[in-house]
């Protein structure tokens, strides 16, 4: 299994571009079962987890080609299985999103359980609360779930959480259900946002994605088109951190500021400087080499995202004095804590709190990546250790981040990825 060693090199300078969204670009990918003529994604990045999702639709009749590096053809007109692979389920949870097109496109659907994951628990109830109340029929079997229906028939669906993945897949299940559906307390990321462009985009009819009240009205057929991923705000935000963490100076490229407000603003009150440049895509990170402690409490958009509070942690553990970090949207995201520990940083943990005591450097260490946001959290406090982090497991940051060490190494680290 490869290896990611990284050393201190000082500030990171320099300017760095970033990907299309892994969360826009799975949803999206699922979307176009949707659709009865060829569709073609631009800016699609070049991850592990997006080369899964590109494999369930495969498994189903999908003709995919990749156009350029970042250009992706997908014909779903002819779909003949409507069963989707257990290993690939098993690989990566948000091919369950596969299920909302295939029901509503084919009337039937069948899927084996996404598998734990590191994280938390991670039920799909809501997902299958929408699908039964817009009409199927589901059956839960203790490895496989199977859904069934004439025609989805449009209704008002509250979501007890504004769940992404649940949104995602109610929405791409409404397109064709017959009436208006309404989803109430929806989940508000970008992500969501750029679905509902790219389903309308196909002739869907959408309105108040971003907002939590979204209404679907259902039509006949989608068809074809092309569409562009948004920018990656948590690859953004992962890179203005890296720049605040090594007191450095770095342009973000690429980057929606509107959607990383928090992270700006957290940013900020430790010091560090942000310019954004709204009109061209850019954000500058200038950092200060006395990070100010601030607390942070994950929260679903438009709040501090869950997927950078590994990161941002790894931050917070040089800051001057001391730090919170709740956690409300996942039940266990704080598997870095120990291994952050090991780099000698101080932080106790008690249920969703991490509370951080700042300690003046950081001392390299073996650990584990136990996720991908954790991963790229150690990759951070790697950059600012003393002596050499040896990063293992870091096949979850290939989930996430495209070309992340050359990125880095671009921007000046001292950072060496081994395979072994
Ligand atoms: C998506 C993102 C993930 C991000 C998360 C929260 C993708 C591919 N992944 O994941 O990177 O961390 O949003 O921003 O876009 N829940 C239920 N029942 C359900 C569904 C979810 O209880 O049916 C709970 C989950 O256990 C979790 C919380 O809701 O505690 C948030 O999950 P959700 O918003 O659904 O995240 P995902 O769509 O899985």
């Amino acid at each position: 299994m490869a290896k990611i060693l990284v050393r201190n090199n000082g500030p990171l300078k320099g300017r760095v571009k970033i990907d299309g969204a892994k969360n826009a670009a799975l949803p999206i990918i699922a979307a176009s079962l949707l659709g009865t003529e060829p569709i073609i994604l631009e800016e699609v990045p070049n991850l592990v987890d997006v080369k899964i999702i590109l494999k369930v639709l495969e498994s189903l009749g999908s003709k995919v080609e990749f156009l350029s590096e970042n250009r992706v053809l997908i014909d779903s007109s002819k779909i003949n299985s409507f069963t989707t692979d257990r290993k690939l389920m098993e690989k990566m949870r948000a091919s369950f999103l596969v299920m909302g097109p295939l029901l509503a496109r084919f009337g039937k659907a069948e899927t084996f359980l996404p598998g734990g994951c590191a994280i938390g628990s991670r039920p799909i109830d809501l997902h299958l609360k929408g699908f039964k109340i817009l009409g199927a029929d589901i059956k839960e079997e203790p490895d496989k779930i199977s859904a069934k229906c004439e025609k989805l028939v449009g209704d008002t669906i509250y979501l007890d959480f504004p769940s992404v993945g649940a949104t995602q897949n109610i929405m791409m299940a409404a397109t064709l259900a017959k009436g208006e559906t309404i989803i109430e307390n929806a989940a508000k990321e970008p992500e969501i946002v750029d679905l509902g462009n790219f389903l309308n985009k196909m002739g869907a009819k959408i309105s108040g994605a971003g907002t939590s009240t979204i209404r679907i009205l259902g039509v006949e057929k989608l068809k074809g088109t092309v569409h562009t991923i948004i920018p990656d705000r948590i690859e953004a935000a992962t890179f203005m951190i890296a720049a605040a963490i090594t007191a450095g100076e770095v342009i973000i490229e690429n980057c929606i500021s509107s959607h990383i407000k928090p992270v700006i603003a957290k940013l900020k009150e430790t010091g560090a400087y942000v310019e954004v440049n709204e009109d061209e895509d850019l954000i500058l990170v200038v950092g200060n080499k006395n990070i100010k402690g601030t607390d942070i409490k994950t929260l679903p958009y438009p709040g501090f995202p869950t997927d950078v509070q590994a990161q941002f942690m790894a931050y917070l553990c040089i800051c001057e004095n001391h730090a919170k970090v709740t956690e409300t949207v996942f039940e266990n995201r704080f598997m870095h804590v120990e291994e952050l520990n090991k780099m000698g940083a101080i932080i106790a943990t008690s249920g969703k709190e991490a509370r951080i005591a700042g300690v003046n450097k950081l001392i390299g260490a073996e650990v584990k990546a136990t996720d991908l946001r954790a991963g790229a959290a150690l990759v951070l406090a790697g950059l600012v250790a003393e002596g050499t982090t040896t990063i293992t497991n870091v096949y979850h940051i290939d989930r996430g981040y495209n070309n992340f060490v050359g990125k880095m190494k671009a921007l000046g680290a001292n950072i060496e990825r081994i395979e072994d």
